[in-house]
């Protein structure tokens, strides 16, 4: 019997792909499946960006590059950050990785290890626990609460600071409940943090331009007080509907940035480089790409809430950011699993249980609107159709 690391037995999941897989094979044995469970757009990359990809492969640009990305498209990121956020950040400090999620990896195994404890949204993106327990630190969550919007309460978080703490991140807009974190609340953080210096930020940003409604994005760059211990996260997957292109791009201070190299070197030795020259086109190109897909995207939340909020036993409070509708089912007399389950199955609907995003996503599921109106108006007239049968 061969014998593995426990770090391997603390690995959790995203039942996301687990739904997406099943959604596959149901699809293939002739049902008809709404797919709302994966959060990706249901949109093409852009063309342009297409293009510039394609062109690289006939340029030539097949090997390797510098391990934290090409010079360019790191400075492409700087002078996006800086016409966003009026953050002046140099090339240097900017880390290109293999999909955002590579960039959660870095960070959480650079401060996690036994002894540590790691603060994280619950409900939450499924990776930040996972991660967090397999680098041996203390999973904490910080309580997201559907009275605030799920947006981040600034005392939650600096009330379960301790010693033992070295990293707190955020996500805003958010995975899954597409709250929004308050200006309010974020400069109340900012400053009760500037009472722990030894805790680092990780701000998890990829829904940054996904807002509605006149909620506003408050990205933790524009706090120059922290800018020495923050690890900002963004990408292409959201925004440019870029998500099996496997490209993010990260900024850390200075302090680090030698240990990110060293990681790049040993972990993927650098990112392809077509997709790094497509990541060049999609900053620098046209961005009426993104806003025509973020207004699309508001026209279909609008029906969705809509629609959730007129179901027996649900309630749908009003999603601010990203692309999820995150309903309250607490009065269907269901539990989330075994309803999202059922509702795959029986009804044709996947979606994601909200407890696959931890505890306090009991009570809930995720319903990516990313996807056709069309589909989504069927998928909540199964959904009304099973509760009344259910
Ligand atoms: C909050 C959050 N962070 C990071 C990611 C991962 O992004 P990427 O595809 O760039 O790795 C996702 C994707 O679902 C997400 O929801």
């Amino acid at each position: 019997m061969v014998r593995t690391s426990e770090a391997f037995d603390r690995l959790g999941d995203e039942n996301a792909f687990a739904v997406l897989a099943r959604a596959a094979e149901l699809a293939d044995q002739g049902r008809d499946i709404i797919n709302l469970g994966i959060g990706q757009p249901d949109l093409r990359t852009p063309e342009h960006i297409l293009e510039a990809a394609v062109r690289a492969i006939r340029d030539g640009h097949h090997g390797y590059t510098d391990p934290i990305g090409l010079l360019k498209l790191r400075e492409a990121v700087c002078a996006h950050v800086a016409q966003r956020t009026g953050a002046t950040v140099p090339a240097d400090r900017v880390m290109i990785v293999p999909g955002a999620k590579m960039a959660l990896l870095a960070a959480i195994m650079m401060f996690g290890e036994p002894g540590a404890e790691i603060l994280y949204p619950d409900p939450g993106y499924p990776i930040y626990r996972s991660m967090i327990e397999f680098s041996g630190a203390r999973a904490v969550p910080v309580p997201l609460r559907e009275r605030n919007g799920f947006g981040v309460a600034a005392q939650d978080v600096l009330s379960l600071i301790t010693p033992a703490t070295r990293l707190v991140i955020l996500n805003s807009p958010a995975d899954p409940t597409a709250g929004v974190n308050s200006k309010t609340e974020v400069n109340r953080l900012v400053a009760g943090l500037l009472d722990h210096p030894g805790v680092a930020v990780l701000s998890d940003e990829v829904y940054d331009r996904m807002v509605y409604d006149g909620a506003e994005h408050v990205s933790l760059l524009s706090y120059p007080e922290i800018r020495n211990r923050l690890i900002l996260v963004n990408g292409w997957s959201k925004t440019y509907s870029m998500t099996g292109w496997r490209l993010g791009w990260s900024i850390w201070p200075t302090s680090l940035t030698e240990r990110c190299r060293r990681f790049a070197v040993n972990a993927w030795s650098c990112v392809n480089g077509p997709a790094q020259y497509a990541g060049i086109a999609a900053l620098e190109g046209p961005q009426d790409c993104v806003d025509e897909m973020v207004a699309e995207f508001d026209k279909r939340r609008r029906v969705t809430v809509r629609l959730l909020a007129s179901l027996p036993g649900v309630s749908c409070h009003n999603p601010q950011g990203a692309f999820y509708a995150f309903p309250n089912i607490a009065g269907t007399g269901w539990e989330s699993a075994p309803l999202a389950e059922a509702l795959l199955e029986q009804a044709g609907v996947a979606l994601l249980s909200g407890s696959d995003f931890g505890p306090g996503g009991d009570g809930y599921l995720r319903i990516s609107y990313a996807a056709p109106e069309e589909d989504i108006r069927k998928a909540v007239t199964r959904i009304g159709e099973f509760l009344s049968e259910h």
